[in-house]
């Protein structure tokens, strides 16, 4: 009776029941890993495999620690269906880790699948790979210097989102918030400085660091007050554009889906909402 639960046991894929890691297939891979501007890592695994088994729980600990700076997801080799996926790029051995880095997006179209994958070689632990993924995201926000704080929250078609900092770099997750907004909202960081406190204040009311202010259209300013995490702030971002990516955004809503067995691909998704927003019309009109 154990013997039987184990073998069972063992046919399952790893990661269903963990949040932030998407199980994949032959239908969902391309609209996960190569549809978004986010950086991803994918572990093509076997369940049989000792390696995975021991891998398995360091690689749920570090999508934990770092599903808001970048996408994680698996691949179970062993599924029939998922053969061919897992030669065409060429799995050998068990686990692979392949961090995968989107084009850097210049405003113009990129042509399809112009993503670059890279073989992670490290520790196999959860902080030497959250580490490693988190160098590997893409920036898109801008520093702006004590000079350029005028023209950065001048009147301008486009909201501006501005992190007022005490550091000299960064935040992934900072960075990850600005790939969600990509073509919608410009983003920059000011680090604060004593010498350059005044000049700041001339501008911008500081009051404590670090401190997020958007700058609307007409130059009005706003500022954030909520938690320091990715979607508490992306839900005040929503307020002046549209999120293209993350847990705010349509794509967000497809990938919740995905995770919890609703769609097996983006197509999918986009079917079952003509249906949903027909009827939702539907339920408009009776009232
Ligand atoms: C990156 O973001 C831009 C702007 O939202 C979008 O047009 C483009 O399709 C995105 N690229 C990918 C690979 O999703």
């Amino acid at each position: 009776m154990l013997v039987v639960f184990f073998l069972v046991s063992l046919a399952y894929a790893f990661y269903d029941n963990s949040k932030n890691i998407y199980e994949l297939t032959p239908k969902s891979f391309d609209d996960v890993i190569y549809k978004t501007n986010h950086t991803s890592v994918v572990e093509f695994y076997a369940p049989w495999c000792g390696y995975c088994q021991q891998f398995k729980s360091h690689y749920i600990k570090a999508a934990q620690a770092s599903s808001d700076v970048a996408q994680y997801a698996a691949v179970n080799c062993d599924l029939p269906e998922n053969k061919k996926l897992c030669n065409e790029y060429r799995i050998e051995g068990f686990p692979t880790i392949l961090v995968f880095r989107p084009p850097k997006w210049t405003g113009k179209i990129t042509k399809k699948n112009g993503h670059s994958s890279e073989i992670y070689r490290g520790e196999r632990t959860a902080s030497k790979l959250t580490e490693f993924v988190k160098g590997r995201v893409k920036n898109y926000v801008k520093r702006v210097n004590a000079r350029d704080i005028a023209s950065f929250v001048a009147v301008k078609d486009k909201p501006r989102v501005l992190l007022l900092t005490s550091k000299t770099s960064i935040s992934p997750m900072f960075k990850a918030l600005a790939i969600d907004f990509l073509g919608s909202l410009d983003f920059g960081y000011l680090t604060v400085t004593d010498e350059i406190k005044s000049e700041v204040q001339k501008h911008i009311e500081v009051e404590s660091l670090p401190q997020i202010v958007v700058i609307d259209r007409d130059g009005s300013f706003h500022k954030y007050e909520g938690p320091t995490a990715r979607t508490a702030i992306a839900k005040f971002l929503g307020s002046f554009a549209e999120a293209e990516d993350g847990e705010t955004s349509e794509r967000g809503t497809f990938l919740k889906g995905l995770k919890k067995g609703l769609y097996k691909s983006y197509r999918d998704f986009k079917k079952s909402r003509a249906g949903k927003s027909k009827s939702a019309k539907h339920d408009k009109d009776e009232l």
